[in-house]
């Protein structure tokens, strides 16, 4: 008799023996059943294509990562040739140096339209609000992983990078300093730091990996939002994964690959610094020292806070304007962590707020500039031009437009999100995902209906 005798076959759709027999002991065939099954809202459109996309480039950076990993050597005597012969010598090693250096790039591009996708269609809100929180914290992991991957070739600007980063803690009161010094496990920038960043960057995208699966837990969990905002409440209202969403995002991908294959072979070195093909040196500090794009906007936004402004006792000695800037750089993360209750209206998506709609827009121009400043020299005056054709000066310097982004980034957050979700009168939800507005009808029983009035429909 079988030692399985007594336990009935799972339920759900009929299986071989074999596979009943590995299901009731790990349910893969009914966690695979679950994910192909998954009822999805039909109305998704392309900017729900990212988090799949985001979850391939996650995997491809595993992969190329741990084959770079084979071929290099993480000492400062070393480390710049490896690199040097992965791209010369091992076979194809230029191919899996490129896809990983601009993946790197690619995933934050990926990862910001998701995130901004999120702060358009309100997917903050709740029940997701975990979800957003889960993808807060990945967003912050792979900052970690990206700034000390970029250390691991060893150019000046991995070098001078590393410094001037690591160098922020110590703007940090009474402690600063001594945290540096545990971070570098030396006096500077050497060889022990080099030797951690690399365990580290190993280390960091499988956590990634188990916070991902998280945050995909947690989303079926509520299951997923759509761009109309309103909860799905009928079988009518959505369609399985499997096939429609598999092969949509199937589409979106191979696009995707398209425009990061044409970096990869086209533009390879267009995203990084010539300056991290020259070795690093301890002894000459580039001219002008530059993070990757994607970082740009906090850096802007760290360099806005100058001594002048916080001079004046009692903060002076307590909040310097370093130590200023690392905590709004940090904060302009951290706020999103807020969203959930920053946001007071009634609506979900955008697109039935006309008002935040003109002010996300403008938030999205804020942070494109914030870009642009951390790019430029803070004393430079300011010039828009544009492939010759007119070079217009704005009579700023990138500074003080660093300043005033670096206001209107935090405004949006504290002031504008708040104000408006309470003041604005959304235009009339849909009754549901497949019953549209008819006749400029009011709101049906969507997820407004079910929650009190704003203020101004109380009016
Ligand atoms: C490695 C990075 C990430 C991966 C692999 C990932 C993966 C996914 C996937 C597969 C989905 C479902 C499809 C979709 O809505 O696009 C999703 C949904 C979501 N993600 Fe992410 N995500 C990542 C980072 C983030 C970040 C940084 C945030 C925000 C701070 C975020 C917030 C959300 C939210 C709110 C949803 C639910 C959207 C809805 O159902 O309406 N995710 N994520």
């Amino acid at each position: 008799m079988s030692a399985n005798a007594g336990h009935g076959a799972p339920q759900g759709t009929p299986r071989g023996r074999t596979a009943n027999w590995i299901e009731r002991r790990l349910p893969v065939f009914s966690t695979m059943e679950h994910f192909s099954q998954y009822p999805t809202p039909k109305n998704l459109n392309y900017w729900w294509n990212f988090g799949s996309i985001a979850g391939f480039v996650l995997v491809a950076m595993i992969v190329t990562g741990i084959v770079l990993a084979m071929h290099y050597t993480p000492h400062v005597d070393h480390a710049f040739n490896s690199v040097e012969r992965i791209m010369r010598d091992v076979n194809y090693g230029w191919l899996i140096r490129y896809l990983h250096a601009n993946g790197g790039a690619m995933f934050f591009l990926v990862v910001y339209i998701h995130l901004f996708r999120g702060l358009y269609y309100g997917s903050y809100k709740a029940p997701r609000e975990i979800i957003w929180w889960l993808g807060i914290i990945i967003l912050l992991l792979m900052m970690a992983t990206a700034f000390m991957g970029y250390v691991l070739p060893w150019g000046q600007m991995s070098f001078w990078a590393a410094k001037v980063i690591t160098n922020l803690f110590s703007a940090i009161p009474w402690v600063g300093e001594s945290i540096t010094t545990w971070l570098w496990g030396g006096f500077t920038v050497d060889n022990p730091t080099l030797n951690r960043f690399f365990s580290l960057h190993y280390l960091l995208p499988f956590v990634i990996v188990g916070v991902v699966v998280l945050h995909i837990a947690a989303l079926h969990t509520v299951k997923s939002g759509n761009p109309l905002g309103v909860e799905a409440k009928t079988p009518k209202d959505t369609i399985p994964f499997h096939p429609y969403y598999t092969v949509k995002d199937l589409f979106g991908l191979g696009v995707f690959m398209l425009v990061w294959a044409f970096f990869v072979f086209y533009a390879p070195n267009f995203m990084g610094h010539p300056d991290n093909y020259i070795p690093a040196d301890s002894l000459a500090t580039p001219a002008h020292i530059v993070p990757e794009w994607y970082f740009l906007p906090y850096y802007a936004i760290l360099r806005a806070f100058t001594a002048d402004f916080f001079m004046y006792w009692p903060i002076s000695w307590l909040i310097t304007a370093k130590f200023a800037g690392v905590i709004a750089m940090f904060g302009s993360l951290l706020i999103l962590f807020l969203m959930p209750w920053l946001d007071t209206s009634e609506v979900r998506s955008s697109r039935f707020r006309p008002i935040y709609k003109i002010f996300f827009w403008v938030f999205v121009i804020d942070t494109i500039i914030l870009g642009y400043v951390g790019a430029n020299a803070p004393d430079e005056v300011a010039h828009i031009a544009l492939l010759g054709l007119f070079d217009f000066s704005t009579g700023l310097t990138w500074l003080t437009i660093g300043e005033i982004t670096t206001f209107w980034y935090f405004f949006h957050f504290i002031i504008l999100v708040p104000v408006i979700g309470r003041m604005e009168r959304p235009r009339p939800l849909p009754h549901s995902i497949s019953e549209p507005v008819l006749g400029g009808g009011a709101v049906g029983g969507g997820a407004a209906a079910q929650s009190r009035p704003g203020p101004m429909e109380k009016a």
